[in-house]
């Protein structure tokens, strides 16, 4: 990469093509709670987009795009008396409303959520620098995603019709919902990685506080009509802010029955251990991993170099899933380096608008000095950074940097950079890698780069209780959405799917009696007369 071009990667404001423009500041001042856009006079966060702009002087800034609330303990509290107030205990509207109607309130979201695609798509780049095709990708996955989920729900609710009759006992067994969620996503997937948890969660019945992710905020303000407009009043609450702040009371009151959350693992921690009764809070995390790449000594080099870019530099690299260290067998670690930095060299940086980009700037403040650090600790333990310009900053940009040979004592070596900092470690004997995964806190995933069917084989029976999902000559992903999605040790808790994450946010009751004439006959009746909503042979169409 030339050096010229990441010294000028950032745009003049009238470079910036019109339709992507950001021409006035977003002041956001809205939250919903109990059915109500309320208005908020108090501190605001103010948003500075990871792209930077140069002005008519040359000086280069990250362009201020707009505000959000800064709320308080006060409202959040507010926010979950109403989620309390709508569940009910589970006698409220919305956990006692049938299958079918909760799927007609949040079809009628969807097709609403559907306009604002190129609103959120475009706040999707400036807030956190992702490009327009991988924003893209996101808004048009979450949608089917909620599709995916409401065919899952008609599917097992239809399944739910019939009764079960074993040992005598005649039953019938139905999901129903937990009772009240704290939803909270991560700032990467700002939209997907939230709305996979909160739409299950209110599909099943339950009712929600939604607290957006740490950047990628403004572009839920465009939904909140939506979900005004189409949920009951309290179902589902959107409220903005610190989340130690906002959300740590709420855990306090021993109200939240439900905790989803995708971030770090030492924040959901913090967080749960502040609900007093542990056992009566349910959570579904989806945390930290430190992804590993083996790279046999008979890869096919072609398909390894391209599945480790795509795993370890998409999205920059700030991915849950990205390949984080790569274990490279020593007969092919110079090829393999040699056609990695090549082919990243080829990779296009930019502004996130751009046609064909990879490489955009990073959201987090303070994030290009971290990854500066990790590369300078990497250089002082012995390791050289094996490509032109690798750790090249400007500003917010942060040009790759492929780091070899790692070992031990680097931070790079445990450490999650969640950024474009890629580290190779050389080995000879499988068993390396092997033990790396043993002693990680981390247990996400894994890629295994060969041909010999044997040695993958091994890897395989040797990984399969250290990590959720092997992948064979592919990176490391979350997808397809309804495959499992889980992690041991310091990276999950519970697993989400399509089907998964309905499961994860209900529990099975079942209405059972001994099968006698007469029990039969009040069953019939029942169902016969409609007395029932739970006990019922409707089947979804
Ligand atoms: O950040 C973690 C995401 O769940 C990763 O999803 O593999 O589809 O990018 P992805």
């Amino acid at each position: 990469m030339d050096l010229e071009k990441i010294k000028n990667v950032f745009p003049l404001e009238k470079d910036i093509p019109k339709e992507f423009a950001i021409q006035e500041f977003i002041e956001q001042r809205e939250y919903l709670i109990d059915g109500e856009i309320r208005y908020w006079a108090g501190a605001v966060q103010e948003i500075q987009s990871p792209v930077c702009i140069v002005d008519k002087s040359g000086k280069v800034s990250r362009k201020a795009i707009g505000s959000t609330p800064l709320l308080t303990s006060k409202e959040s509290t507010e926010a979950l008396e109403a989620a309390v107030k709508a569940y009910n205990l589970g006698h409220g509207y919305w956990p006692t409303l049938t299958v079918n109607e909760r799927i007609s309130h949040m079809e009628r979201f969807v097709s609403k959520m559907k306009e604002k695609r190129h609103e959120i798509v475009k706040l999707l780049m400036w807030e956190i620098g992702k490009s327009l095709k991988d924003a893209e990708k996101e808004f048009d996955r979450t949608v089917v995603y909620i599709i995916d989920t409401i065919n899952a729900l008609k599917d097992s609710d239809r399944d739910a019709s019939r009764f079960e009759m074993q040992e005598g006992v005649l039953a019938q067994i139905r999901r129903v919902p937990l009772g009240v969620a704290v939803c909270m996503g991560p700032f990467n997937y700002p939209l997907n990685e939230t709305f996979s948890t909160m739409m299950p969660a209110l599909l099943m019945g339950n009712t929600v506080v939604f607290k957006p992710a740490k950047y990628g905020v403004l572009l839920i303000q465009p939904l909140l009509e939506a979900f005004k407009e189409c949920f009951p009043k309290g179902v589902i609450n959107v409220i903005f802010g610190s989340g130690r702040a906002i959300i740590g009371p709420l855990m306090e009151t021993g109200k939240v029955d439900l905790f989803a959350f995708i971030g770090t693992n030492t924040g959901a921690n913090d967080l749960k251990k502040l609900h007093p009764k542990p056992h009566r809070l349910k959570a579904v995390l989806g945390l930290d991993a430190k992804n590993p790449g083996i790279v046999l000594a008979d890869a096919d080099l072609q398909v390894a170099v391209k599945e480790s870019i795509l795993g370890s530099l998409s999205y920059n690299g700030q991915r849950c899933t990205a390949l984080k260290i790569l274990f490279v067998h020593k007969n092919i670690v110079d090829k393999f380096i040699e056609a990695f930095t090549e082919e990243l060299g080829k990779l296009k940086i930019g502004m996130p608008w751009d046609e064909g980009v990879s490489l955009t700037p990073l959201p987090e403040p303070g994030k290009t000095d971290y990854l500066k650090g990790l590369v300078d600790d990497a250089l002082q333990h012995g390791a050289k950074v094996m490509n032109p310009n690798g750790g090249v900053v400007n500003e917010t940009f942060f040009y790759p940097a492929v780091m070899y040979p790692v070992n031990e004592h680097m931070r790079l070596y445990k450490e999650e950079q969640f950024g474009p900092v890629i580290p190779i470690v050389p080995f000879s004997d499988v068993e390396t890698p092997i033990r790396y995964i043993v002693n990680s806190s981390f247990g996400q995933q894994a890629s295994i780069f060969g041909k010999d069917s044997k040695q993958i084989a091994y890897l395989i029976d040797a990984l399969v209780n250290q990590v959720s999902r092997i992948n064979i000559n592919a990176q490391c992903q979350r997808g397809p959405d309804t495959m499992p999605f889980n992690g041991r040790k310091d990276s999950a808790e519970g697993t989400l799917s399509v089907k998964d994450a309905l499961r994860a946010f209900s529990i099975r009751a079942l209405v059972a009696t001994k099968d006698s004439e007469d029990n039969k006959e009040i069953i019939r009746q029942i169902i016969r007369e409609r007395q029932s909503s739970f006990l019922t042979t409707d089947y979804i169409l």
